[in-house]
């Protein structure tokens, strides 16, 4: 069964003359909140949003992210980090997307699979500390584990870099091991190398982690709205950018293809990324799959637009926010990773 949507409807309307528009007064469905959300075609819970969650092995206690105001890098180990979980588990929050910041770099993201790193060790310590409540999704990438800031390994050929695919496969692979080793429920790649998530789930279920799923990064566009995070993570590129492997704006059938691909290797959730510049996509891909789950990600650049237009005394927060996510629940997503999830979740 098709699960119907408003433009499903409007779609049917116009494609069937035969269907005339009642005599009526839309108004009538307008003129009290109870009814106005009786007839409501969206619903917005807490259940259906993740929280990003920035572990760092820079700091020695919480501290907070320039780049992205009112979060904050917790030390992988810390109470802190286990009270902000909590509290996001007491609003009913869906699920957390930990990324983690190490000491050290290299041109291998060596610490990115280490069993002692920044994200392993937080996800030990909020299974030690809160048991399986929380559901863990851990992203994979490695920008800001690699010297160069790009998102798989760089291969040298006659004074020209390039990022190379398949040896990049391979830390994925350890990268995912030792996440589910950890104790992650869902690893999340977010390279956007080719064939990363057939490499990652034959690599969960050569050691036995056939119940950690992947949310994949699928259609991830090489975005502007990605510079607060990067700032943040420190893990912008430090030379060339991240067109040769993030899909360019301008394809939509290319992002379905991504997507169906990734269905095709065994990805349990998809993903579209950004959101606000791309809802035409993530309609798209809900039509072409109604039956696969879908995340759609708010961006850190999508979240300062909202923070800076409200700091001007433009807008109210609270209600750009909530339309906000509710247009892209309206859009198709099926959950959504938002730095809003908090301020969404609290009633005030
Ligand atoms: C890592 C990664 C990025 C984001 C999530 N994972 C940045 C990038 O691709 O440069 C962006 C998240 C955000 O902007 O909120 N590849």
């Amino acid at each position: 069964m098709k699960r119907p949507t408003a433009a499903r409807v409007v779609i049917h309307l116009h494609s069937n003359p035969s269907i005339k528009f009642p005599h009526t007064r839309p108004r009538r469905l307008r003129l009290r909140e109870s009814v106005r959300d009786l007839v409501a075609e969206t619903l917005l819970t807490p259940s259906k949003l993740i929280l990003p969650v920035f572990v760092s092995d820079r700091v020695s206690k919480p501290a907070p992210i320039e780049s992205i105001p009112n979060h904050y890098y917790y030390p992988p180990q810390s109470r802190e980090l286990v009270e902000f979980i909590q509290k996001a588990l007491e609003l009913r929050i869906g699920g957390f997307l930990l990324f983690g910041t190490p000491l050290h770099k290299d041109s291998r993201a060596s610490s990115a699979y280490s069993s002692n790193g920044v994200v392993q060790r937080a996800v030990k310590h909020i299974r030690r500390e809160l048991g399986f409540e929380p559901t863990v999704f851990t992203d994979l990438c490695i920008c800001s584990y690699t010297d160069h800031g790009h998102c798989g390994l760089v291969r040298y050929e006659g004074g020209r870099a390039t990022v190379d695919n398949d040896s990049t496969l391979e830390v994925y692979r350890a990268i995912a091991v030792s996440h589910a080793e950890a104790g992650a429920d869902f690893v999340a790649p977010s390279g956007m190398m080719d064939g990363q998530v057939r490499a990652i789930r034959e690599a969960l279920d050569n050691q036995g982690f056939t119940d950690v799923g992947i949310m994949s990064y699928s259609a991830k566009f090489a975005s502007s709205f990605y510079g607060p995070f990067r700032a943040a993570m420190d893990s912008a590129p430090r030379f060339g950018d991240r067109r040769s492997y993030q899909m360019d704006p301008r394809n939509a059938a290319e992002a379905l293809k991504e997507v169906l691909m990734d269905v095709e290797e065994g990805a349990d959730i998809v993903m579209v990324k950004p959101a606000l510049a791309y809802l035409d996509i993530v309609r798209m891909v809900k039509e072409a799959l109604p039956y696969t789950p879908l995340a759609v990600y708010n961006v850190s650049g999508e979240y300062m637009a909202v923070e800076l237009l409200s700091r001007a005394g433009y807008i109210d927060r609270r209600s750009a926010v909530l339309e906000i996510l509710t247009s892209i629940f309206r859009a198709g997503a099926d959950m959504i990773i938002t730095y809003h999830a908090l301020e969404a979740a609290s009633t005030r």
